[in-house]
């Protein structure tokens, strides 16, 4: 398999079996991919714990969501998707053909079997899997995953790189960070289903396909190249820290066609003797952003109703920043605590079904201090 008509990443994967050989192909229903636009233009805070699990096929499983089927679509636009499961079942053989996945496990372990091995997974790993990876994941514990969708793929910034593709040293990451495969995995079997999601009509422009293969896809004997599945952690980011703040480049981790993946970690903040570690309203005229608080004290949210689980969509068009308190009681502190996963896009998102199931409709007001309706909104409380 290889990306960009074959003058690009590639790998050679040597099966046992027919790669091609189907003997069925289905309709595969997805969930809801319909989007509402962000209009009029607001900032938004979406629960996504209080996200309750999809309805699915069989009904009585709908509890136990998989990391596939159970996926709910919470903000996407034409580049990129963004999806939250809460999954404790073994998902079904899958791949995306519409482009890269990256899952960023928010709580839980279990792995991920591909046609490449298996891959381990653990709280704070991002689950990098290239388009059309056929795979599934196990979970060994309900686990939280919040998956970026591509339509594009998803790579380390190239600035991060040499020109052959080395890491760089002042990159906050390195090869040794990245973890591939394990040892080949094979299985036996015959008419096997595997769900293909992939381009075609519909609103989302995304259709779902069940294929019927002959015999077991895992049947690679062992495989060379440079195009794999890998995790990363996002504890072994190492934060690239300054005496004046430091802007959210320095915190990226990945890059998409018309998006970026950031995060902000545990980190010593800015040691200027007038500094103001939390940042400074900004306009990011280009993008939309879109964080979601995965551990610790986001410092800057503080008094706005957010906190672990919580997206915030700052879309462009409007400037955003520290609440109000947030800016005085953060001078002097020499370390925030907090843990966040951003995802910026350069086209708007739009709010899928699940944003909108779970949205805090006050949090737009919380800068002023009173809404449409006048009165305090009530988050304030935890100010
Ligand atoms: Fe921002």
């Amino acid at each position: 398999m290889g990306e960009e008509g074959f003058s690009s990443d590639a790998s050679l994967l040597y099966h046992r079996g027919v790669p091609s050989a189907i003997v069925d192909s289905q309709v595969w229903e997805l969930l809801d991919l319909s989007t509402t636009p962000n209009h009029p233009l607001k900032p938004r805070h979406l629960k996504l714990h209080d996200l309750p699990p999809p309805v699915v096929e069989p009904v009585e499983d709908s509890g136990r969501a998989n990391a596939v089927t159970g996926r709910r679509l919470v903000l996407g636009n034409g580049d990129v998707r963004i999806s939250y499961a809460v999954a404790s079942q073994e998902s079904p053989l899958y791949r995306n053909a519409i482009g890269d996945e990256c899952v960023y496990v928010e709580a839980g372990s279990g792995t991920v079997e591909t046609v490449f091995g298996v891959l381990s997974y653990r709280q704070g790993d991002y689950v990098v899997v290239p388009r059309a990876t056929t795979h599934r994941w196990l979970p060994a514990e309900e686990s939280r995953l919040y998956a970026i969708e591509a339509n594009s793929h998803i790579a380390p910034p190239k600035r991060y790189l040499s020109r052959y593709g080395q890491f760089l040293e002042h990159a906050p990451y390195c090869e040794r960070d990245l973890h591939g495969p394990g040892a080949p995995l094979l299985l036996e079997g015959t008419d096997v289903e595997v769900l293909v999601k992939h381009r075609g009509n519909g609103p989302s422009g995304i259709v779902g396909t069940r294929l019927t293969y002959a015999t077991h896809p895992f049947d690679v004997v062992g495989w060379d190249g440079c195009l794999y599945p890998y995790t990363f952690n996002v504890e072994d980011f190492m934060p690239i820290t300054g005496k004046i703040h430091q802007p959210p480049p320095v915190h990226q981790v990945f890059e998409g066609t018309n998006f970026v993946i950031c995060n902000f970690c545990p980190r010593k903040v800015d040691y200027h003797e007038g500094s103001i570690p939390v940042p400074y309203y900004h306009s990011n005229v280009d993008s939309d952003e879109v964080m979601f608080y995965v551990g610790g004290d986001y410092e800057a949210r503080k008094g706005s109703g957010i906190g672990i689980g919580s997206i915030s969509l700052h879309p462009g068009g409007y400037a955003h920043g520290p609440q109000p308190s947030a800016v005085e009681a953060s001078i002097g502190v020499e370390y925030f605590d907090e843990l966040a996963v951003m995802v910026d896009t350069f086209r708007p998102l739009e709010l899928g079904e699940a944003g909108l199931a779970v949205e805090d409709p006050a949090y737009a007001w919380t800068w002023a201090g009173r809404g449409p309706d006048g009165t305090d909104p009530a988050v304030f409380s935890n100010s």
